[in-house]
């Protein structure tokens, strides 16, 4: 990671090579009409400096084709560095590829933990392979938190109540910075960690090896009974909860009319708030499980009903 001075990070996704362009751009553009300032300041300091004690100054009217250079020329500027900006940024935020391999993070006061879906699990690191896309879903357990790789250069919040998501395709091998970059309370200088980018078959090794023989579905699978949510969501017709299998993705019917599709974000609500989005046809006679179950446990659930099918 410590490779001396660097005016940059390193490069270690396509996307920061896009960035350090569009960012080497804008300093040029800077650079460029700072020195023209500074130039023409000069130029006409020189040029139309006072010679004589009784001189006066010539006036001049407006020049029309003079006005018009020195405000289309700008707006032209600025254009493009708005559509080049806003392009990227969608790019950089937009939906992640279908393939890409799932990965949540949970942010807590002051680490950061990470759960693969083959049951791994591991603090301030974080193993992908390279050439893959690979997607974050991401939680916290506290305060807003801000998850940072700098070489890939991506950063997204991570906010209390909700998911946030994060995408990125490594392009290079090797072990690069990971930060919090929220200020989050006393240790917030301390939340920081790597990223640990491997060959694939080198990454398939280190996934076997750190085997917990759980994966992060079966853990959601024995939370799940242990809550007793079966219970209700029993897999009988006329069961007292709505069935479970094949619901995520899914579009689900609620009883005030609404449709809403079954993603992360509606069955972390309906598991923390059952009131909130009542599917239709049922009574709401589940209870919150508000506080039995933290966001690692609640990822756990959500990759277990991801596999329902
Ligand atoms: Cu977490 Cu700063």
């Amino acid at each position: 990671m410590d490779k001396g001075f660097q005016l940059l990070p390193e490069q270690a996704t396509r996307l920061a090579v896009e960035v350090d362009l569009l960012y080497y751009f804008l300093v040029g553009l800077s650079l460029f009409f700072s020195l023209l300032i500074f130039f023409l300041i000069y130029v006409f300091a020189v040029r139309y400096r006072r010679r004589s004690e009784d001189e006066a100054p010539m006036q001049i009217p407006g020049l029309l084709k003079l006005e018009l250079a020195w405000t289309v020329i700008p707006f032209i500027l600025v254009v493009i560095v708005f559509w080049w900006g806003a392009s990227l940024y969608f790019k950089a935020y937009s939906a992640p590829p279908k393939d890409a391999m799932e990965i949540y993070v949970v942010g807590k006061q002051w680490m950061w933990y990470v759960q693969h879906p083959s049951g791994q699990r591991e603090i301030n690191q974080l193993h992908v392979p390279v050439g893959q896309a690979v997607k974050l879903t991401m939680a916290t357990e506290d305060v807003i938190h801000s998850f940072y790789i700098p070489a890939f250069r991506i950063k997204k919040d991570v906010v209390p109540g909700r998911y946030t998501h994060l995408w990125f395709e490594a392009t290079k091998t090797g072990v690069y910075h990971l930060f919090c970059a929220e200020y989050c309370g006393t240790k917030h200088s301390e939340m920081i960690g790597s990223v640990v980018v491997m060959e694939p078959a080198e990454f398939e090794k280190w996934l076997s090896g750190s085997e917990s023989g759980e994966t992060l579905a079966s853990a959601g699978e024995k939370k799940f009974n242990q809550l007793g949510c079966g219970t209700c969501h029993a897999r009988v017709p006329g069961a007292r909860g709505p069935a479970l299998v094949g619901l995520f993705g899914s579009s689900v019917k609620l009883a005030d009319g609404r449709t809403v599709v079954a993603d992360e974000a509606y069955l972390r609500e309906s598991i923390l708030n059952p009131g909130a989005k009542l599917v239709a046809g049922y009574n709401p006679l589940m209870p919150t499980f508000q506080g039995q179950i933290n966001e690692a446990g609640l990822l756990q659930i959500m990759a277990y009903l991801k596999t329902l099918k």
